[in-house]
């Protein structure tokens, strides 16, 4: 007798929800989809305990025949699919015939459904896969899909649901990426009753991010917009050459540099109007954030890809969140040129935007949180990418799988909100009781700056011993404006920028100004170097060593002259100039420890960076150094003229920037 049996259908299905049925998100996710290939264009949800009670889709859609009410639950049964080719080019987000059947094996189901075409509508009822009804309904065009009780017969799967704020923060998330994606449509969530958000048709996708977002962020954003051709070499399996129309458009928001998220709960990637989850966009922005964001933090991501259909396979994944490119080197290489681009030309023509990122910048504080909370995007790309490594690093889950809130962004306490906490008062060096007084009216401010009482502004910028004259001296201004008052700790140069008070730090402003000129140098193949006095010898390990005879070229273009000298050892002969040689020795060990742990090959261009990082770390004034005024001055000057003069070259904030209207408003004047 045979041991193998076709399973039976009800058995089938039940094993494709294991699948495509993960959690109350999903089903969310494949109704939604359903209704937007409908060409709904409202869109009600409703929810009850995070989805495990009831789940109701409501669209204004084509709605079904009563025939097709019924084949819907079929398996396999799609009206999006009608030859074999057509796998090749899908347009709608559904295709594999599979959701309904899926769900309804696992849940009671309700559909209400009327075509367009007819005069009365249908309901069709299911029990756990069982048909429980069919009847005859008036109803106005359109489809509304009622699922109760979800996982009621698979108790397995129940356990392994979250809490009802978890699930509810997955559901919050997808229709919300679907309604960035759909701005034309309207999107009303509600939970047990209550409006989670409702929002309007718009015309453009500017304004439903700011819809989701709020004003504050979207500030924040840099628009991109640009596109590729996509050509067929005559050995493309596809065959013909593109036609002229074939491009590669990518449309979003990317985040400037101030803006830190912890995680990557605030990336998202639509092609051809799909959510993906992709490690090729991952890895193109984490390229084109390189030496703009620290590693471990991320920025906020939008990106719209249109693409030729057949230019992505989406049938890779039942869940149809994963895809892949045909070309997706081009791809990648021009979602890192367009992002990075985008980021350039925003460089900001103000000196140093707002302080309050880079002070959200640890903390995620509730000053940048958007509207609606923080939204979750369950198992964003996972991947070799670093980015994937640090978000674990920072602690928090890739999976985002954490209690969800739908309280409004929690007020900091009373003294949080002040930019000037105790801790932060200005204190000068050497005079602990001395705090500098912010300018106090918009006309007085370059004034004020520009010319103090010289012995406050001494004691301040340190540049006059104590009993020298007392009358107003003027004091040099940076091209740009700025006027250094003095150091902090002798460590941060304390500035005024008209009514603007500015914090930077000097060795990372230092780093950053190194870093682009020794690329520079290198580019031009003109880097100095100085020989040592004598060879440094220093001890690698085996490892090391394979690592160090690749990368021995690069060193010597970057003015290194490393040999080696027995056989753990190698001798340092040279190294760029500016670089102490005590610095010469901890800046080659630390290269090497780092390329260690390097998991990919890294490319030359990373090498270059990665080396110029290290020249410029090294060699940049260290915190703790007392500055003449004039070296402050000829900081801030080089450092404007930098192309990110707002972060160093592993990521850090350099300056902080407070706003007059925020002192005013820490000292309760408006
Ligand atoms: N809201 C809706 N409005 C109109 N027709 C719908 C709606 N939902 C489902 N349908 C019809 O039911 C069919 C089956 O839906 P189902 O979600 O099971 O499969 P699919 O969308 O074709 O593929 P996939 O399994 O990939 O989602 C669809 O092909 C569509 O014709
Ligand atoms: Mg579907």
């Amino acid at each position: 007798m045979s041991k193998i049996r076709v399973l039976p259908e009800a058995l089938a299905n039940k094993i494709a929800a294991g699948e495509v049925v993960e959690r109350p998100a999903s089903v969310v996710k494949e109704l939604l989809e359903n209704s937007l290939d409908a060409g709904a264009l409202s869109l009600e949800i409703d929810v009850e305990s995070g989805g495990r009670r009831l789940i109701r889709v409501q669209d204004d859609g084509d709605g079904m025949t009563p025939d097709d009410a019924l084949l819907a639950f079929e398996r396999h049964a799609t009206s999006k699919l009608q030859r074999a080719d057509d796998l090749m080019e899908i347009a709608t987000l559904g295709f594999r015939g599979e959701a309904l059947p899926s769900i309804a094996s696992v849940s009671r189901l309700l559909l209400e459904t009327r075509h367009e075409s007819r005069e009365s509508g249908t309901s069709v009822e299911i029990n756990g896969a069982r048909l429980a009804g069919v009847k005859e309904l008036a109803r106005s065009p359109g489809t509304t899909l009622t699922v109760r009780d979800l996982f009621f017969n698979v108790p397995a799967r129940r356990k392994f649901l979250r809490s009802d704020s978890t699930e509810l923060g997955h559901i919050v998330n997808f229709v919300t990426q679907y309604a960035l994606a759909h701005p034309e449509g309207r999107f009303v969530l509600r939970s047990a009753g209550s409006e989670v958000f409702s929002l309007q048709p718009v015309p453009v996708q500017r304004e439903r991010v700011f819809q989701v977002f709020g004003g504050a962020l979207l500030k924040q954003l840099v628009e991109i917009q640009s596109e590729v051709p996509v050509f067929y070499s005559g050995d493309d399996d596809a065959g013909e050459p593109a036609d002229q129309s074939e491009c590669i458009r990518v449309h979003g928001f990317v985040s400037k540099p101030e803006v830190h998220k912890l995680n990557r709960n605030s990336l998202y990637f639509f092609v051809n109007r799909r959510m993906v989850r992709d490690r090729i966009i991952l890895h193109a922005l984490n390229e084109a954030y390189r030496n703009i964001l620290p590693a471990g933090i991320f920025p906020v991501v939008l990106l719209f890809i249109e693409m030729p259909l057949r230019e992505v396979d989406v049938n890779v994944h039942p869940s149809k969140t994963e895809v892949r490119f045909r070309h997706q080197a081009l791809l990648h290489d021009f979602l890192r040129d367009s992002v990075r681009k985008a980021l350039m030309d925003a460089r900001p023509q103000t000196p140093f935007p707002a302080a309050r990122h880079a002070r959200s910048a640890m903390s995620d504080s509730p000053f940048d949180a958007p509207p609606i909370a923080e939204i979750a995007f369950p198992g964003t790309a996972p991947g070799a990418s670093s980015w994937s490594e640090a978000a674990s690093v920072s602690g928090e889950p890739a999976s985002a799988d954490r209690p969800f809130t739908l309280s409004p962004p929690t007020p900091a306490p009373a003294n949080a909100t002040l930019p000037f906490r105790s801790e932060n008062a200005l204190t000068i060096a050497g005079s602990p009781s001395t705090t500098v007084a912010p300018p106090l009216s918009a006309s007085s401010n370059a004034v004020v700056a520009a010319v103090l009482p010289a012995r406050s502004l001494a004691a301040a910028a340190g540049v006059l011993a104590s009993g020298e004259s007392a009358e107003p001296v003027l004091v040099a201004q940076s091209q740009f404006g700025i006027v250094p008052l003095g150091q902090v700790d002798n460590s941060f140069i304390v500035a005024a920028d008209g009514g603007a008070l500015l914090l930077i730090d000097q060795h990372v402003a230092h780093e950053r100004i190194l870093f682009e000129k020794v690329l520079r140098q290198r580019g031009e193949g003109k880097v100095e170097s100085q020989r040592l006095l004598l060879p440094l010898i220093i001890e690698i390990n085996p490892r090391q060593q394979v690592i160090l005879e690749n990368i021995t070229p690069e060193l010597a273009a970057c003015g290194f002259d490393v040999e080696p000298f027995g056989r753990k050892t190698v001798a340092i002969k040279a190294a760029p100039a500016g670089l102490a040689t005590a610095d010469v020795q901890q800046l080659l060990g630390e290269l090497l420890e780092g390329l260690e742990r390097e998991t990919q090959v890294i490319s030359l261009t990373r090498l270059r960076e990665k080396i110029a990082a290290s020249v410029a770390c090294h060699a940049a004034i260290k915190v703790n150094m007392h500055l003449e005024h004039s070296k402050m001055v000829w900081l801030i000057d080089e450092l404007q003229k930098t192309q990110y003069p707002m972060s160093c070259p592993h990521g850090r904030p350099i300056v902080l920037r407070y706003e007059k209207d925020e002192i005013l408003k820490a000292f309760k004047r408006i």
